[in-house]
Parts: C-alpha cells; sequence; structure tokens
C-alpha cells in the first residue's frame, strides 16, 4: 500500500470517528420533571417550552405537584430506582450535589465553558451548580424567601404602611385582625412553615445568628435562648391564620391576598408570579418589600436544571436546553413571569417590574455585601435530611403539638441526628 492510501484510509476511519456520534438519531425532546403548576408557575414554565420548542426540540411534561419540590423529589427517586430515568430535571441546591455525588447527572461542564458560565453565575449559585469543578446544573433563575405580598387595598382601607420591623409588622397584623380580615394567608404544610421560620430567624438573630444555625447547624445556637424566641414568634404568627390553614396550598393562600380576602402572604417571590398572572400591577392592586426587619438580606434558592445521565442520542436536547436555560433573553423573558431575577448577572433590569428591579438590586447588594444566605426551606442552607428534620420540628410545633419551651432543644437533638 502506498504511503498516500495509507492517509487516506486514515483519515476516512478519523472523519468516521467524528461523523459517529452525530450520525446517531438523536431525540429531538426532553422529558422534564418539574413542580411548577401553579397558574404563574405554569406560564413561566410555557416561556421555556415555547423558546425549546423554536429549536426544534420537543416537551414531553412531567409536571409532580407540590409547592418546593419535596414530592417531585420523592418521584424522582422511584422513577431513577425502577430506571425510568428522566432527561431533564428541575432540582434545588444540597439535592443537586447529593445526586451528583451519586454520579447520576450529566456533565455540562463543555457547554458551560464554551459559554463562559463561570463568569456570569455568581459564586453562591455555583456553589450548587458545580461538582468537584464540572458543571452539571444550569441556573435559571434566583429566588428569595424573605418576602411578603400584601393587598394594597386592604392596607389602605386599614391605614397600614409597609411595616419595617417585627414590631410594626405585628401591629398591622392585629389591626387586619381587628378589622375582621384575615391577617395572614398560609398554607399549612411543612415547606410553608419553613418558609416564614427562614425569615423569622433572620429578623430576630440577624445574619450570624442565621449561618450559625441554619447553615453551620452549631448545636449551641440551636438551642440558644434566640432560637426560643424565634419559636415564640412562630407561635404568635400561628395566630394571625384562619382556621382552614392546614393542608392549604401556597397559590390557593396567594389567591387569598390577590382577592383582599387577607392582609398579607409571607412567601418567597414565586408568589409574584401568582398576582401578575391574575393581571394585578405592583404599588396599584399589591404591594412586594422585605419581611420587616430583614432588609438588606436575601436568603435565596435557584432552580436549575440537571440533565441525567441517559443515553448518548439524548445529549443533543441535553445541550441545547441547557442552553436554552441560559440564554440571557430567556433569562429576562421568564424571570419576568415567574417573580424570580436572573440567575446570570449580565441580563438587565429593564423589563421587570418594580417589585423584579428590588428583587435584583438586593440581591447584588447582599452578595456584596456578606448577607447573601442559602434558604433553609428550599433546600440551600442545610442537606436534605437535615431540611427535613428541622421541617417536621417547626410544623409539629406550628401546629401546637410541641410547646415552644421544647423547642429549641428538639431542633438541636434532630438536627445532630440527621447530620
Ligand atoms: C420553590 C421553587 C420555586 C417555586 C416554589 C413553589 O422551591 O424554587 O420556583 O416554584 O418552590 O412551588
Amino acid at each position: 500500500m502506498t504511503a498516500r492510501k495509507v492517509l487516506v484510509q486514515m483519515m476516512g476511519a478519523v472523519s468516521l470517528l467524528i461523523a459517529a456520534p452525530s450520525a446517531m438519531a438523536q431525540v429531538k425532546e426532553v422529558e422534564v420533571v418539574h413542580w411548577w403548576t401553579s397558574g404563574g408557575e405554569a406560564a413561566a414554565l410555557n416561556v421555556l417550552k415555547q423558546n425549546l420548542q423554536k429549536q426544534g426540540i420537543g416537551w414531553k411534561d412531567a409536571p409532580i405537584a407540590g409547592g418546593g419540590g419535596t414530592q417531585a423529589m420523592t418521584v424522582l427517586r422511584a422513577r431513577v430506582t425502577a430506571g425510568n430515568i428522566p432527561t431533564a430535571v428541575q432540582m434545588l441546591g444540597f439535592d443537586i450535589l447529593d445526586w451528583a455525588e451519586q454520579g447520576s447527572l450529566g456533565d455540562l461542564t463543555d457547554v458551560a465553558t464554551k459559554e463562559g458560565w463561570d463568569k456570569v453565575v455568581p459564586a453562591a449559585l455555583q456553589n450548587f451548580s458545580k461538582y468537584k469543578g464540572k458543571w452539571i446544573a444550569a441556573p435559571v433563575n434566583v429566588h428569595s424567601t424573605n418576602w411578603v405580598w400584601a393587598n394594597k387595598a386592604v392596607l389602605d382601607k386599614l391605614g397600614v404602611t409597609p411595616p419595617k420591623s417585627w414590631d410594626e409588622f405585628v401591629a398591622a397584623l392585629d389591626k387586619a385582625k381587628a378589622a375582621g380580615v384575615v391577617p395572614l394567608a398560609h398554607g399549612g404544610q411543612p415547606w410553608q412553615d419553613a418558609t416564614l421560620f427562614d425569615s423569622v430567624v433572620l429578623v430576630t438573630g440577624g445574619g450570624d445568628f442565621y449561618k450559625k444555625s441554619m447553615i453551620d447547624l452549631d448545636d449551641a445556637t440551636l438551642k440558644s435562648d434566640k432560637m426560643k424566641t424565634v419559636f415564640e414568634r412562630m407561635a404568635k404568627l400561628r395566630t394571625y391564620v384562619d382556621p382552614n390553614f392546614s393542608g392549604r396550598d401556597w397559590n390557593l393562600a396567594s389567591a387569598m391576598v390577590i382577592k383582599g380576602d387577607a392582609a398579607f402572604q409571607i412567601m418567597g417571590d414565586w408568589a409574584k408570579g401568582e398576582f401578575i398572572n391574575a393581571g394585578k400591577k405592583p404599588d396599584t392592586d399589591f404591594l412586594c418589600f422585605r419581611f420587616p426587619g430583614t432588609q438588606g438580606y436575601v436568603t435565596f434558592n435557584s432552580d436549575q436544571f440537571v440533565m441525567f445521565k441517559v443515553g448518548d442520542d439524548r445529549k443533543d436536547a441535553q445541550v441545547k436546553m441547557a442552553l436554552a436555560v441560559m440564554d440571557p433573553a430567556f433569562q429576562s423573558a421568564f424571570n419576568v413571569v415567574k417573580g424570580s431575577v436572573p440567575a446570570r448577572t449580565d441580563v438587565s433590569n429593564e423589563a421587570f417590574d418594580a417589585c423584579g428591579k428590588k428583587g435584583m438590586a438586593d440581591l447584588k447588594e447582599a452578595n456584596a455585601q456578606g448577607k447573601l444566605f442559602g434558604s433553609m426551606a428550599h433546600g440551600h442552607a442545610a442537606p436534605a435530611a437535615v431540611k427535613q428534620a428541622m421541617y417536621d420540628v417547626i410544623t409539629k410545633h406550628f401546629n401546637g403539638q410541641l410547646d415552644t419551651a421544647k423547642a429549641p432543644d428538639e431542633l438541636a437533638k434532630a438536627v445532630a441526628a440527621a447530620k
């Protein structure tokens, strides 16, 4: 064989090698597990579906209702165990790291490097988007839990302006109660009780106390007198919810504020999605403000999409979905509807309403000041087992099945056992 022939044959083999992956028939569809089933959430999800459809990628919906994603994570575990693995999954904080540790997640480092994600995703988020130096998730947003949502007409009628401290908040809640309005719209589900807890910990002890108890899981701090004050305040909030609160979904609690049946809701900024979806305008129909006394701080959670290790025939679609999620124009369009703020720092605030602009400015400031902390309630402070242990104690106490005096010790014990 001549040298030329050998070379031609070798080149043929190389080009075959290169051609192989793209020659493989690619599935032009993603099956996505998520818990975005409320009106506002579904509207935001549509922005993503349409974005993918434009790129020729179909959307197979696998919704699992239940705010905060508790049920979704249970169903996901069962599906993976049964070998019925979805293409992509909405996921939060420590859950992402758990699945990465088990080796279940696809590696997005190539696309992340090419697109420069390192430069535009804040370090606080990268802590959950990367595992051992590799990108394993695409962050779509940043939500935060220390918000209050209020019906403006109701507040005007009560002669109440947004409270600035715990005491002012209590005074406003009392006024609503005296006027026969439900002061606090709330749904009695563990993750919602825990969402209140995020803010009450923060306002009671400040950033150091939040970090020591919720993130460092320091035993002495968990059982401290200050933690007793936290539980006292939780018991106080309990006196402002209506008798039908048990089991109510968060979006139905939002609807109470939207309709003017209730004055306030303490909830993450996904609640804004419900107000917007109902055609309501910030400052005109509803007010958004930081949980009184926590201005400057942000307890965040970020929805990220992970790509499970499935066949090579799904890789194209997974990469396209990751690219779509991280597209700056998409991050603006999606988060305007969702109530969250972009995960990328290079997205303009132009398209956002007053609450969105405030959310973006608050996030930037909190990040710069060291006042940005992961939300316990939404899986960004401690691993799932610890979160669940905290949920149990908080909910038991909120429902009057655990004395305030005993609650801090119970919390410390539960956390120690779950660590
Ligand atoms: C959060 C999630 C939000 C929102 C909320 C209620 O955990 O990050 O996107 O959907 O649950 O379902």
